[in-house]
């Protein structure tokens, strides 16, 4: 029986539905070397093998999927595909239906008869959210030397696990990690599909959009010391209450991103010891922040840090990627090859920006989501968008792997 394309994308995406979905929240928590994450592998690994596709890990365990010999080809191969960890209660498509896409786009290439000039190639970014270690695009932050294996391997989860732990804990051997310039010279071109994460394309008419770009953004830790003593008997004037420190951070957040123009976030916070009935005696709030404008991101942060100090806080940046331009020329050839869709950039940060920013010409396709919600359970994308992002891609691949550029 011949599946049409719209079966065949409903039968990937149900197979991978329920793994690390909380039935409670119906959010997922598929966080990277636990259990759900390396089913989500696991899965990838049969939709490979079920393609005859050649599947090969590089230095931090991405997994690459290839059609065609990368190797053997003096120019290298296109390569597409996205991530599929998630953010705590994430929706469904922020990762998967990049890959789903990117599986989906080999299909209807071959079942048209198409002969790739070039290999393509699919991949599964490790730890693209960074929710576990708190640094996100790990896996192509490894391989491309923006993030030094020590400092990977020794970055901790919330239980004080560190990454070396957790990947031998899931068979990988951490030993192995480092910069990869072996698998990143078999991308001569890398084009990442992802669900819009705005209302950017709601008001534009169009299913899809090409990306140009990626706002300048980071993370930071703030550090609000304090003391511990009784909630009851410790008279006001007596205290050191980190929390007081650590909600002025959020507000000092709020209030620079207002003056700036940027966006600034805190959305996780640790106060200890955790007692309701206890004064905080420390408190750490993680602060995203970003911006089109970096010098007004710069602005921003130094006007929250500034506050923070006075509050007796230590902040500390735990991530930085730079304003992004994606390759210009390709991004052009993408827009033409899609009827002139729109091109947008983008505050959410992409395994394609650290590969952008390591020389790989990259660019991006978004697919329209009609209320813009993103890390929430209430991300979505309609069946008939999800197609044409499928479509989308497999013409981009056609036209990327079927001639010299
Ligand atoms: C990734 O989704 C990010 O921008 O945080
Ligand atoms: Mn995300
Ligand atoms: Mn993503």
């Amino acid at each position: 029986m011949v599946m049409t394309q719209a079966a065949t994308f409903e039968q990937l995406w149900s197979a991978i539905a329920d793994i690390g979905r909380d039935p409670t929240t119906g959010g997922y928590r598929r966080f990277a070397w636990t259990a759900s994450d390396e089913s989500m592998r696991e899965w990838f690994s049969g939709e490979c093998a079920a393609r005859g596709l050649h599947l090969t890990e590089d230095r931090m365990g991405n997994q690459w999927a290839w059609w065609g010999d990368p190797d053997s080809s003096a120019t290298g191969g296109v390569a597409t595909g996205s991530h599929l960890d998630s953010v705590p209660d994430g929706g469904a498509f922020d990762g998967p239906l990049g890959v789903v896409s990117a599986l989906l786009a080999i299909d209807r290439l071959r079942s048209a008869g198409f002969t790739p000039q070039r290999p393509i190639g699919v991949v599964n970014f490790v730890d693209e959210e960074g929710a576990r270690f708190g640094v996100s695009c790990a896996g192509s932050r490894v391989i491309t030397g923006v993030l030094s294996p020590d400092r990977a391997l020794a970055l901790r989860d919330a239980d004080g696990v560190t990454m070396a732990e957790a990947m031998r804990a899931a068979g990988q051997d951490p030993e192995r990690l480092g910069p990869d310039p072996e698998a990143l010279a078999r991308v001569s071109s890398f084009i990442e599909l992802h669900i819009e994460q705005g209302r950017g394309l709601v008001d534009r008419g169009s299913a899809v959009a090409v990306g140009n770009g990626i706002w300048a953004h980071g993370r930071w830790r703030i550090e609000t010391p304090g003391e511990a003593n009784h909630a009851g008997t410790t008279r006001l004037t007596d205290r050191r209450d980190a929390a007081i420190g650590c909600a002025q951070a959020v507000l000092a957040a709020r209030a620079a991103a207002e003056a700036y123009g940027t966006l600034a976030t805190v959305g996780k916070i640790n106060i200890k010891p955790g007692g309701v009935n206890a004064i905080a005696s420390s408190a750490t709030a993680w602060l995203d922040a970003r911006a089109a404008d970096e010098p007004a991101l710069r602005a921003t942060l130094a006007q929250i840090e500034a506050e923070v100090t006075r509050s007796g806080a230590i902040m500390a940046e735990e991530s930085w990627t730079p304003l992004t331009a994606f390759d210009d020329a390709l991004v052009r050839r993408l827009a033409d090859l899609l009827d002139g869709a729109p091109v947008m950039s983008t505050g959410a940060g992409h395994d394609a920006g650290i590969l952008a920013n390591a020389g790989v010409p990259a660019a991006m396709i978004f697919v329209r989501n009609p209320t813009g919600a993103s890390h929430t359970p209430a991300e979505w994308a309609a069946p008939e968008d999800c197609l044409a992002g499928v479509e989308a891609l497999a013409t981009v691949m056609a036209d990327l792997a079927g001639a010299e550029k």
